[in-house]
């Protein structure tokens, strides 16, 4: 198999990158937890950078030419008709999750999630005041994590004010079908729950699958869902801050009119610089980067049962994140502690997605092939009791 360039990344590099994944640890830890890519950026968000650097242009954010972007980009990929008019520029998803749910719902209202979910879907509600009521996934007679029906309709009959929904879904990697998109769309007609729609890591759904937009259905449901998206995952830019709020119909678009004005200047100009770049010209990039994913993917696929024959999981549909189910190595709730400690690999811990994440942890491919080798291998050392090889990597 030829080189790519992603093979060539050095550990040493990428130790020397300010972000919270390559810092959060000590220098013996490989991190492969939270939600960045080791890759270097798509060269016309590079370009781009470094003009406004070079010219001094840091100042506030014109939130002008990212809806548009993103119309263009969604229109592309996934055939749908976005009104740019309406969408709003925001820092980032939960900033956008959180004003949504404080000019739309009431102090203590029930917003649903599905779980194992997100952390921080849990801390921007309780942060909003509002109630977490959370629907645990199950399995469905193929394995694969889907919707307890009964269990969701349950807590919309109960009066649930909004749904939270990940689509692609984080961290199960699960792309939902349009039959069950629209079932859901359907319960939430019935109840009148209104649909908050993250979709940001849906520019990352793989060959084989197709991410159908949650406000592309034909449905009241879609017509008042707010959806949440931005180039932050896809082409690695959270630290950058921008993201968008679309409005699946009028509805909605009156919603967000609610929005205060000044959220957009929490938005980075540098951000909104890279997200009309990454969706305008950042196909060939995103191409390449998924390509690369796959093979990760079908790397982790050919290693793990030979690493570690007891961890089960399903391939992720969609996203860089593997969610793996280390219950069979017994070691209680937290087995993302005893790789740590053990095999000094941070994997995100499993407990933090809710109670259904208890013996699971998180595993983040979007590294190097070696990198990720490197990282099976310090949690196969974990499972059989040896110290991780010194300097390995
Ligand atoms: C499902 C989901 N939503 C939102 C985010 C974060 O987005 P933002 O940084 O724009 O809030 C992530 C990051 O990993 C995510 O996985």
């Amino acid at each position: 198999m030829s080189e790519h360039p992603y093979d060539s990344l050095r550990e040493e590099d990428l130790r020397l990158r300010r972000s919270v994944k390559w810092q959060q640890f000590p220098a013996d830890v490989l991190p492969v937890w939270v939600a960045e890519m080791d890759y270097p950026l798509a060269d016309p968000v590079r370009e781009v950078l470094l003009e406004m650097v070079e010219r001094g242009d840091t100042g506030y954010v014109h939130p002008g030419g990212v809806a548009e972007a993103y119309a263009a980009f969604a229109a592309q990929r996934y055939g749908q008709q976005v009104g740019p008019e309406g969408a709003r520029v925001i820092p980032d998803v939960m900033r956008g999750v959180h004003h949504v749910l404080a000019v739309h719902t009431e102090p203590g209202a029930a917003v649903v999630i599905d779980t194992p979910a997100y952390p921080p879907f849990f801390s921007t509600i309780t942060a909003a005041e509002r109630r977490v009521v959370d629907v645990p996934l199950v399995r469905d007679a193929d394995g694969r994590f889907a919707h307890d029906l009964d269990a969701l309709e349950r807590a919309f009959a109960a009066g649930a004010a909004a749904y939270l929904f990940c689509s692609p879904h984080n961290p199960t990697g699960r792309v939902w079908s349009s039959a069950e998109l629209e079932t859901l769309a359907d319960l939430a007609d019935r109840y009148a729950v209104t649909v908050l729609a993250d979709e940001v890591h849906s520019p990352l759904t793989y060959a084989g699958h197709a991410h159908i937009p949650f406000a592309s259905l034909d449905s009241d449901a879609a017509r008042r869902s707010v959806s949440f998206v931005s180039a932050s995952k896809a082409w690695n830019l959270p630290g950058l801050k921008c993201a968008l709020a679309v409005p699946g119909g009028a509805p909605a678009a009156q919603l967000l009119e609610a929005l205060p004005e000044e959220l957009a200047f929490g938005a980075g100009i540098l951000g909104a610089a890279a997200n009309v770049a990454a969706f305008r010209d950042g196909g060939p990039w995103l191409r390449d980067t998924l390509d690369y994913l796959d093979g990760n993917r079908r790397a982790l696929a050919e290693q793990l049962p030979a690493l570690l024959p007891q961890v089960r999981w399903s391939p992720p549909e969609a996203t860089y994140l593997a969610w793996l189910d280390l219950r069979p190595l017994g070691w209680g709730d937290d087995p993302a502690s005893v790789l740590l400690e053990r095999g000094r690999v941070a994997l995100y811990a499993g407990p933090e997605f809710g109670v259904p994440g208890r013996g699971f942890a998180r595993l983040n491919l979007a590294t190097s092939r070696a990198l990720l080798g490197e990282a099976l291998e310090r949690m196969a050392g974990a499972a059989d009791g040896q110290m991780p090889r010194p300097g390995g990597g």
